[in-house]
């Protein structure tokens, strides 16, 4: 139940999402501390809020930590009050951006078919679409945990492998986001691999799916032990530098 598709793992990735915390004081602490980051075996990068991108672009540039947001409009400009085009995200440096996070499909009603739109804008203008999945307790409770996945990935997968190969997928149990109720490594392998199933069936099996919900330093390193876990899409201790570190540092050495 728990083995890999892929015998070679691949890259790390610990990437921050900070939500809508922060203010230009407090951010350039937390980036002036990230910075130095020396990305070896583990990459890092942090998604701002859309006014803070061109901080975080100044205060990373030339570094190897890399930035992006946590939206993106599927529209590439026009009479769109309030979207944010992958285009204007480009003009900032930006490498990445999440899609279809749980707190956007649950409060901006964000369907799956909108979730795998934003993806491929994302991918027409070269960023990398960061596709967040999850179930609820409910869901996982019903014994439903993979049939929600699959469902919530079907259009993802419908954009084909070209396409798929370019994108990194966020496993978030929605129960485990900021609850501090971490699913354990052998909970989160068990969708891993069955997501990395999903991905193999279309010749995608190589890609990056990354653990999301209450990741902390003192967890980081037993869920970057499971051979399908490729790191972490970490919120609130994304927040406090020396967290965040650690966290990579455990991405480093696994
Ligand atoms: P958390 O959030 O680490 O605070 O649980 C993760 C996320 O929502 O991306």
């Amino acid at each position: 139940m728990t083995t890999a598709s892929n015998n070679s793992k691949r890259q790390c990735l610990v990437m921050g999402n900070w939500k809508m915390h922060g203010t230009l004081a407090d951010n350039a602490k937390l980036l002036a501390a990230l910075r130095p980051y020396a990305s070896k075996n583990a990459a890092m990068a942090v998604c701002v809020p859309f006014p803070y991108l061109a901080q975080a672009q100044d205060a990373l540039k030339g570094s190897s930590v890399t930035w992006g947001a946590q939206d993106i409009s599927v529209h590439s400009h026009g009479a769109y009050t309030g979207e944010v085009s992958g285009a204007m995200l480009k003009d900032f440096g930006c490498r990445w951006t999440l899609v279809g996070h749980s707190e956007r499909r649950s409060m901006h009603a964000e369907s799956d078919q909108l979730v795998a739109d934003k993806a491929r804008a994302a991918l027409a203008v070269g960023l990398t679409p960061v596709v967040c999945v999850g179930e609820s307790l409910a869901e996982r409770d019903a014994g439903q945990a993979v049939a929600v996945i699959q469902r919530q990935l079907a259009p993802v997968l419908a954009l084909g492998a070209d396409s798929v190969n370019q994108l990194v997928v966020a496993y978030e149990p929605v129960w485990a986001i900021g609850t501090g109720r971490t699913a354990t490594p052998e909970q989160a392998q068990e969708v891993h691999a069955a997501i990395r199933a999903a991905l193999s069936a279309i010749g995608a099996g190589n890609i990056q799916i990354l653990y999301g919900g209450s990741v902390k330093a003192a967890n980081a390193a037993s869920l970057f032990s499971m051979p399908d876990i490729d790191g972490a899409l970490v919120g609130g201790a994304a927040l406090i530098a020396d967290e965040f570190l650690s966290i990579a540092a455990c991405g480093d050495q696994a």
